[in-house]
């Protein structure tokens, strides 16, 4: 079962898994989506693979006792975001991060104990705040700058006492993936679609924060190899690339692959972003045998490709 199958990781990870071979239950509430129209379609296009059956759920209001009937549960729905964590988006964080979760670890727990599914939770690079002069090891201390952040910890702090209770229970910590079907709402979607249309790129601060940025195919596969690993419960893994890159570099990349030079139209910077994020990648390599093998640049071409495709099925025959 992959919750927030609807998403963009959730729509790799399940299309990843029925390639593969398994029988994959897809749950989503594309209603509850930052995009709710680009949910609706990407769910409908994960329900059409082959091996692929998908259940309309909100994880945080529906009856979830059939849906957690699956051996491995790949939970990535949620509110994801900083910036949209802050006002309103508070209380959407809270519910489909932290309540969503509580009443998905309860429904898989309510099994009986041979039949309780390994449950993967998609955690957060944000929970450590900003990184220092050395990668974030899993061990440091947690230190959450935003409404976002607090439910990941929080999150986090509900697998644990689930792995207490005899769950087992994995913790993924991505760092800001990209790649095709990226959200909206994320910096290189944003910036692609705006040098498409001739507009200025909108950052966000100086362009000096820098990022683990991970390739979702990357994501991938280290979210399948924790389904295949036996890990400790309660366990989190960092899955990010090893080396952080700056904004602006990412920019300079970017419209090098575009061969555009567009302005940069700079916005104020978004409270409780980090000022780094950086993914000591050690316990992912020993436990899953995974590092991230796509550099930016490989991978931001093959973003654009997806814009560009996207934009060419949108033209009207
Ligand atoms: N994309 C990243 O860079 C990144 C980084 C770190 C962590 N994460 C985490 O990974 C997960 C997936 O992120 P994403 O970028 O694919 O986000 P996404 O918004 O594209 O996907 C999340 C999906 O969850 C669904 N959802 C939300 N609330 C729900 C509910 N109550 N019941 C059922 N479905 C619900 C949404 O409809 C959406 O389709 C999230 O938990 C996010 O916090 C993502």
């Amino acid at each position: 079962m992959v919750t927030g199958a609807a998403g963009f990781v959730g729509s790799h990870v399940a299309d990843a898994f029925a390639l593969a071979g398994h029988e994959v239950v897809a749950v989503d509430a594309p209603a509850r989506s930052l995009a709710p129209d680009v949910a609706r379609r990407t769910f409908d296009e994960v329900a059409a693979r082959p091996g692929v059956r998908a259940v309309p759920a909100d994880l945080a209001m529906d009856d979830l006792s059939a849906v957690a009937a699956a051996d491995v549960v790949v939970h990535l729905a949620g509110r994801p975001g900083v910036r949209s964590s802050w006002g309103a988006g508070r209380a959407a964080a809270e519910r489909d991060n932290v309540l969503a979760t509580r009443r998905l670890l309860a429904a898989c727990a309510a099994r009986p104990a041979r039949l309780r599914p390994l449950v993967i939770i998609a955690s957060s690079s944000s929970v450590y705040g900003s990184a220092g002069h050395r990668p974030n090891r899993e061990d440091d201390p947690l230190n959450p700058a935003s409404p976002y952040a607090a439910s990941k910890v929080e999150v986090e702090r509900l697998a644990a006492l689930a792995a207490r209770d005899g769950l087992r229970t994995v913790l993924l910590r991505y760092f800001s993936v990209y790649g095709p079907r990226q959200r909206p709402d994320m910096a290189f979607h944003r910036f692609v679609e705006a040098a498409l249309d001739g507009r200025p790129l909108p950052v966000f601060g100086d362009g000096r924060r820098s990022r683990s940025f991970t390739h979702v195919r990357d994501v991938v596969a280290a979210t399948l190899a924790a389904a295949g690993a036996d890990l400790p419960a309660g366990i989190a893994v960092n899955v990010g690339h090893h080396e952080p890159v700056a904004v602006r570099s990412a920019i300079g990349l970017l419209t090098g692959v575009l061969g555009v030079r567009p302005e940069i139209q700079r916005e104020a910077p978004v409270a409780g972003d980090a000022a780094r994020t950086w993914a000591d990648t050690g316990r992912a390599a020993r436990l899953l045998g995974w590092t991230a093998r796509t550099g930016l640049a490989e991978g931001l071409a093959d973003q654009i490709a997806w814009h560009r495709a996207l934009r060419a099925q949108e033209v009207p025959a």
